[in-house]
Order: structure tokens, then sequence, then C-alpha cells
């Protein structure tokens, strides 16, 4: 149950909304959700502001001392009230996480039919690539992405710790060197939005800047036919041969020195200790550079690891490679 099911008429604008006093403009099916939670705390915290601050002001008139002979008249204790001003704050609470979490596991799962776009950070510039296409984009050119379609960003950095940002879209997530991390969106209506790094990464850290350009998915379209590359970026089956991975991982299923790669991404594997892992683009980078760590149960740790010996480009192609191996 998401928050907009809940309450139809946030999903019902189609129209990328204006910014706020508090908040940039709507240009993602995030935004209009994040608002939402936004606005239902501000203002309940509002609304206690004004009846705490206002009963103590009352209070402090009401029962001052008039003369300073008074005594403070004796306390007793209510367990009805107590009970109440503890429960009632306890379920405001609980609500405020409720549509928080509904909300973060809806930005935490991308769809399955979402656009893959490579994002790498570098001091100080972003650059992205596009799998599919053989496209490859500069922080001065932008993320281009088509509107209305759902798109994933899976995020690496060559060097230090950076956050890629789009506050229209109401997205951000650490990028972070040796490991991916993911996010996803769907932006509404066409045009360009601020990309901001927000991780200090040294001295050109607030200028580490790019946009993101929204586009008609038939634009979109001929963006690509008019970008795809003919030589295209590091090819993945053909290092998945020539880096010798094709001796010991089958790709028709059948059981070599090591598992086959047939339709493993994005299932579950039993490992030697007994435990499962998530087969993913970490997952297979780790295995990849230090096979021994996470080893499928019925396989030996045979494989020699591929730290130094591949670059961050190499193993991305091959991580998109084995994806295509349904
Ligand atoms: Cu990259 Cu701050």
């Amino acid at each position: 149950m998401t928050l907009a099911s809940l309450l139809p008429f946030l999903a019902a604008s189609e129209a990328r909304a204006e910014g706020t006093f508090w908040m940039p403009e709507q240009a993602s099916t995030f935004a209009e959700e994040v608002d939402w939670i936004y606005y239902f705390i501000y203002w309940i915290d509002v609304l206690f502001f004004f009846l705490v601050i206002g009963a103590m002001v009352y209070f402090a008139i009401r029962y001052r001392a008039k003369t300073g002979k008074e005594r403070t008249s004796p306390l007793k204790g209510s367990h009805s009230l107590e009970l109440a001003w503890s429960a009632i704050p306890g379920l405001i609470l609980l609500s405020f996480f409720w549509f928080g979490f509904q909300t973060y596991m809806d930005m935490q799962v991308p769809p399955k039919d979402a656009l893959n776009i490579r994002v790498t950070g570098q001091k100080w510039n972003w650059s992205f690539e596009y799998p599919d296409y053989g496209i490859r984009q500069g922080g001065d050119q932008g993320l281009v992405v088509p509107s209305g379609q759902p798109v994933m960003l899976t995020m690496s950095s060559v060097d230090v710790l950076h956050s890629f940002y789009i506050p229209d879209f109401r997205v951000k997530k650490d990028v972070v060197p040796n490991r991916y991390s993911t996010i996803w969106f769907e932006a509404k209506g066409t045009g360009d939005h601020q990309v901001f790094c927000t991780e200090y990464c040294g001295d050109d850290h607030s200028r580490m800047l790019t946009k993101v350009h929204v586009m008609e998915p038939a634009k979109f379209r001929e963006w690509v036919r008019d970008n795809k590359a003919d030589d295209g970026p590091v090819d993945g089956q053909s290092l998945f041969s020539s880096m010798g991975c094709i001796g010991c991982h089958s790709i028709d299923g059948s059981k070599l020195v090591g598992p086959s790669l047939k339709g493993k991404y994005g299932t579950d594997e039993q490992l030697t200790d007994g435990s499962t892992v998530a087969i993913d683009d970490n997952y297979i980078r780790e295995s990849i550079m230090v096979p021994g760590a996470k080893v499928v149960a019925g396989y030996a740790p045979q494989m020699p690891p591929y730290q130094g010996r591949l670059n961050d480009e190499e193993v991305n192609a091959l991580i998109d490679y084995i994806k295509t191996l349904k």
C-alpha cells in the first residue's frame, strides 16, 4: 500500500507542480509523496508548538505567585492524563514512521523495466553511461532521461565519497568507491533539473554540478539514435572470454568448475556457510575481485582474485554482460 493509493488525490495531478517556500518544484513521482509527508510533519509540529507554548504561557500567567508567601499547591499525578499525553503523540510519531517507511520502500525497489544508467563520480565531475546503447555522457553534457518512465541509476565513485542529489526529484544517495549504490525515479514533464554533489569531496566539491535533461520519450529515442556509439564502450562478452571467465562459468546452465551464470542475476544464492546472498552488482563485483569472500555452496574456492587485473569500467562491462545471460 502506498501513500498515493491511500490518498488517491495525491496521484491525480500529472503536471509538474511549482515549488513552494520550503520545497523546490516537483518533477518526479516521488516529489509529491515526499512533500506530502514533509508538510504532514510540518503542520503537526506547528500545531503542537502553539499548543505547548500557548499552554505554558497561559499557566505561567494564570498560576503565578501573586504574593511571596503563597505555597506551591500539592501535586497529585493523573494516570489517565499521563497515558493520554504519551499514547497520542506516540501514535502520531508512528504515523510519521508509517508514511515515511512506505515512501522509503518505494524508493528502494526499482521497477523491473527501469532504464539502466551507470553514474560515475570523480573529483570533480560526473559521467553517465548507457550500457544498453553504448552511450557515454560527461557531466558537461548532463544526464539525459525520458519522462514518464522509470530510470535506475547504478552509481559508483573512482576516488572518494560523493553524493548524487537531484532536489527536484527528491532523490539523493551516496556514491562510494568500490561498491554500487542505486536510486531510481520517474521524471514528470520535460526540462532541465540541477544535480548537486552533497558530500564534501575536496576543493571543487561545490562545483561538482551537472544537469538532468528530461525529454519526451519519442525525443529521447531520437537522442539515443543520434548518440549511439558504433564501437561502444568495453564489451563484456569479449572480456568474459578473454579474461578466462568462460573456462569455469558456463552461460548455458551446465555445471563446470564454477557455477553457471545463466539466469543468475537478480536471484538468491546459497553460500558454503549456509547463508544466502542476493546476486546483484555488489555481489558480482566482490566475487570477481575477491572470489573467496562468498563462495556458492557446492563449489570450492578455486577462482583467482581479479583485483588489480580489471579496472572499474571492465568490471562494469562484465556485470552488464552477466545481466544479459537469461
Ligand atoms: Cu563530489 Cu562533493
